[in-house]
This record gives C-alpha cells, structure tokens and sequence, in this order.
C-alpha cells in the first residue's frame, strides 16, 4: 500500500514537471476553475470563479490558454480571445445545465416575450450567448439585470439563480427557464439543518444555483470567489460551504485555522473532475483539444460577454 502511494506521488511530481517545462515551450497559461481537483489547482496560473476567469483570458499575454474547466468556459475563453489557442485537456467535459437550453428555444421564447431583454449565465453554450443581450456570472447577476432598462427579463438557464436575482431586483419582472445544475440540487434542506445542528457556530456558505430551501438558510449567498473572500474576512471559525467540493482546496490552504464542512458527500461535479495532471500534459504535448468559437455565433457571443464586462468594472453596458 506504501509503495503504491509513493509511486503515486513520483508519478504526479514527474507529471507536474513535464506540464511546467511544456508550458514554457509552448508559451501556455493554465486558468483552472475553482471545482478543480487539488492537483489541478496546484499547478493553475490563474484560478479563480467563471468572471475572475473571462478576465483573467482577456488579459493574458500567453499564445496558448490550456482550460481546466468545463465548455462553455473554454467556448467562453476563445470568444474573447480571437487570437489564442484555447485548449480543453478533456473535450468531453460538458455542463449538464448549459445542455438545457438551445438557441432555437431561446429564440422562440424571444417571440412570446418581444419587449424583455435576455440575460444568459456564463453556463451557456456560444449559440445561445450569440442570442442574448448581455451574459452574467453568478457574481454579477444581481448587478446585470439591475443594470438593464427593460423591466421584462427573460434569464436563462438556472433557474434557481433567476429567483435568487428576482429576490434581490424585485423591480424586475423575471421570466425563468427551467434549467438547474444537477450538482447543486443535490443539496437539500435537511442537509444543510443537519449540518448546523452538528456545528452550530458555523455559518452557512451557499451558492445561488442552491435550491430556494438552502438559499433560506444560508448566511451569505455568493459566487465561488465570493465565498473566499467571505471566509477571509469572517469572524467565524467555521463554515458550512453549500457548493461543489473542489473549493475546500484553497479554502484549506488559505485558512490553516478554520473549519469546513460540506453538507452532503454528493457535491461532486463528475464533469470538472474528468481533466487529471495526466489531460494537461498530453493536452500541452499534443496541442489538443482546441475549442474554437467563430463566424457570426462569435461575433454575437463577443458583444454578449462584452457588455457583461464592461458593466462589471463598473462601466456601462
Ligand atoms: P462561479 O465559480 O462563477 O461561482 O460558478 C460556479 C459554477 O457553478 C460554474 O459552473
């Protein structure tokens, strides 16, 4: 069993070193979303949540962009930067929530609704960002739909964060699709109940794709990078984090002393756990897979993704 475990770690070590030396030769950056594995994040340039990281891909100065996260992500890199090479090291790494919705039944719920404006979370594929008029994150959303003028907003695809901005922009008329991310309904209420009973001196984390019951009992509702930044400047010893598990990685590292508990052991993204150090380096030793956005789906998702950006630093949209 010792055995196993040191060639395990010589196998990795040996791996980290071929993924840093391919890096330099082919003039890469790694950008790994904050559900990554451990080892993944370890070796990430950039981590960080879906805005942190469509920031950190416009100002790269780097020719390749190796994407440890899931599509739309990698779609999303790639938009916004026409002149790189994005590679995702698993193709196959989808999102069960961006699948919801098509940019057909987008556009047919466009004709019931003519007058609303559409917002689409970053969780979508380019075909549907080319069909919306602005994108959001789960950091900004609130701040997105506050920023538009039509009072009609048709917001797709989770629903769950759609109620949630409704709940906070109560001027807006919120008109939902009925998309969730299979991962964070696995939450229920009762978990979460369970859990403040076993630590009551916890507060409690939750991210806004939650179902309504869990948002009801959470302390703080915000992104993944939201919740980093919470943590740091809580008085709280512990936490009840109410999201996908890869964040417990840097919530660990960067808060030796404090404590963090999932409420259920199902908070695992099967997707974003598929890209391994073994992806990476065969991604970066091959070139693959390129994930490349273009023609008129690009040049309608650019204006999308673009508009976000500029209301999230503070510019108008
Ligand atoms: P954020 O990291 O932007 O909070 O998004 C989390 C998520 O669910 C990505 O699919």
């Amino acid at each position: 069993m010792q055995a196993i475990k040191k060639d395990d770690l010589k196998y990795k070590a040996d791996l980290k070193k071929t993924i840093e030396r391919l890096k330099k030769k082919r003039n890469a950056v790694i950008i790994a979303h904050n559900y990554q594995r451990d080892e993944i994040q370890e070796i990430a340039d950039i981590s960080g949540d879906s805005l942190a990281l469509a920031q950190a891909a416009v100002r790269t100065d780097a020719e390749v962009i190796v994407f440890c996260g899931v599509q739309f992500m990698a779609e999303s890199a790639s938009i916004l930067n026409p002149g790189k090479k994005v590679l995702l090291p698993v193709p196959e790494a989808g999102c069960p929530l961006a699948d919801m919705i098509t940019a057909e039944k987008l556009r047919n719920k466009r004709k019931q609704y003519p007058h609303a404006a559409v917002v689409c979370y970053v969780n979508s594929s380019a075909e549907v960002k080319a069909e919306s008029d602005i994108s959001c994150t789960s950091s900004n959303a609130v701040e997105i739909v506050r920023s538009l003028e039509e009072k009609d907003v048709i917001f797709v695809p989770d629903k769950n964060l759609g109620r949630y901005v409704q709940s906070q922009v109560p001027e807006k008329n919120i008109i939902l699709w009925e998309g969730f991310c299979p991962t964070h309904i696995r939450v229920q209420e009762e978990d979460v109940l369970k859990a403040k009973k076993i630590y009551p001196r916890a507060e409690v984390l939750a991210h806004p794709e939650c179902n309504p019951e869990v948002l009801a009992l959470a302390d703080h509702i915000c992104s993944t990078g939201g919740m980093f930044k919470y943590v740091k400047d809580s008085q709280a010893q512990e936490f009840i984090i109410s999201t996908e598990c890869g964040m417990l990685y840097k919530l660990h590292r960067d808060n030796p002393s404090k404590r963090f508990y999932l409420p259920t052991d199902h908070l695992v993204c099967a997707n974003m756990k598929l890209i391994t150090l073994g992806w990476v380096a065969n991604s970066l030793e091959k070139m693959v897979y390129e994930i490349k956005v273009s023609g008129e789906v690009r040049d309608k998702a650019l204006r999308t993704l673009d508009r976000m950006l500029a209301v999230s630093s503070g510019k108008k949209g």
